[in-house]
């Protein structure tokens, strides 16, 4: 593929916290390709780092943590490719970059609606930000986006704050917002965790139908294996910070390749899988990571595990992009 076809290509990204004396390594050498106008799913159990690696890619990270190491070059169409981690997270390119070219939706919609103001003059205001026009015209685009998202009275609802909006009402506010501007790519964190299941199902309908109409790229950050099975082109399952496996949906579904991948399928209800099939829960528990292991980080959790997972596995393309970190991956022998 033309590195045109990636909207964003992550190399080595390395993303540390300081927590008293002790290093978290919380995205430790993450290497990820995001197709334009595709969806990637990023799956992976709780605390493995795909907020910190989202948060990362907006340069949008608490002061204890530190970008150490790595490349995050985003290609914004018809304007030259930039390393996002070579500006200042104050920088004028990368104020304008996040919010418009990128925007992420974020875990919790509280963290990002500010429950003193109305729902409308908080997207209005975001829309001035980046764009020069009238406040009328702005109120006009707001009204059009949540229309578009069936948020019904629109032109009314505009005038309440937050709290008088139902989760899934609140969510959809989210992705309007998220959507104003126009963004190339959505970085969508757990939009639906705190939703009922039909509600979830419907917000996702909404994400795909206006990805089809708009045409931008999204990151979809989950634990939810079922989400990424119904949304996702491609997938990268991450565990402990780094990506373990890399590919199309059917390279994750159909043809699982790393021990985690494996394991993290059959430890969860998948649609399709039949529903018949014992659920087996995966053994251990995910280590400290102030106290990552110095090899394969899922070594000690892993049924393959042998002599040379002592050493960090290599990260191997078993075939078209499908990438696999691991020792015992096809070729992927050690050679000591
Ligand atoms: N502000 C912080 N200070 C210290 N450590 C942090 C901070 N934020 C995150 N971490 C650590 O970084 C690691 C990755 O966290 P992250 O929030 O990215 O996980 P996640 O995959 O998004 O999990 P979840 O599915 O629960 O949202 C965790 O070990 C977490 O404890
Ligand atoms: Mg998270």
């Amino acid at each position: 593929m033309n590195k045109q076809d990636y909207i964003l290509s992550i190399k080595d990204l390395k993303t540390q916290f300081k927590v008293g004396k002790r290093i978290v390594k919380a995205v430790d050498g993450v290497t990820l390709d995001v197709r334009r106008g595709k969806t990637l799913g990023l799956v992976g159990e709780s605390g493995c780092g795909k907020s910190v690696t989202a948060h990362s890619i907006m340069q949008l990270l608490p002061k204890a943590a530190t970008i150490v190491d790595g490349e995050i070059q985003f290609r914004p169409k018809d304007k030259p490719e930039f390393n996002i981690l070579k500006y200042k997270r104050t920088d004028k390119k990368l104020r304008s970059m996040r919010g418009k070219q990128i925007s992420m939706i974020f875990q919790d919609p509280m963290s990002s609606l500010n429950p003193v103001y109305r729902v409308g003059d908080q997207i209005v205001e975001n829309i001035r930000q980046h764009e020069n026009i009238s406040k009328k015209q702005a109120i006009k685009k707001t009204v059009d986006m949540l229309k578009m998202l069936s948020i019904p009275m629109a032109e009314e609802r505009i005038k309440d704050y937050p709290h008088q909006f139902s989760g899934g009402m609140k969510q959809r506010v989210m992705i309007a917002m998220g959507l104003i501007s126009d963004p190339e790519l959505l970085i969508a964190d757990e939009p639906t965790t705190a939703l009922d299941v039909t509600i979830q199902a419907q917000i996702l309908d909404l994400m795909r139908h206006m990805q089809d109409q708009l045409g931008f790229t999204i990151i979809i950050i989950t634990h939810n294996m079922g989400i990424v099975a119904d949304m996702a082109d491609d997938i990268a399952v991450m565990y402990m910070g780094k990506i373990m496996e890399y590919g199309t949906k059917e390279d994750i579904f159909l043809r699982p390749s790393h021990p985690y991948t494996k394991a993290l399928l059959k430890s969860v209800p998948v649609l399709g899988n039949g529903g018949n099939e014992r659920l087996e829960p995966i053994r251990g528990n995910t280590p400290d990571p102030s106290e990552m292991p110095e090899g394969c980080s899922f070594m000690p959790r892993c049924d393959m595990a042998t002599e040379a997972c002592n050493k960090a596995a290599p990260n191997v393309d078993i075939g078209g992009g499908h990438m696999v970190r691991c020792w015992h991956s096809k070729g992927g022998a050690p050679h000591e």
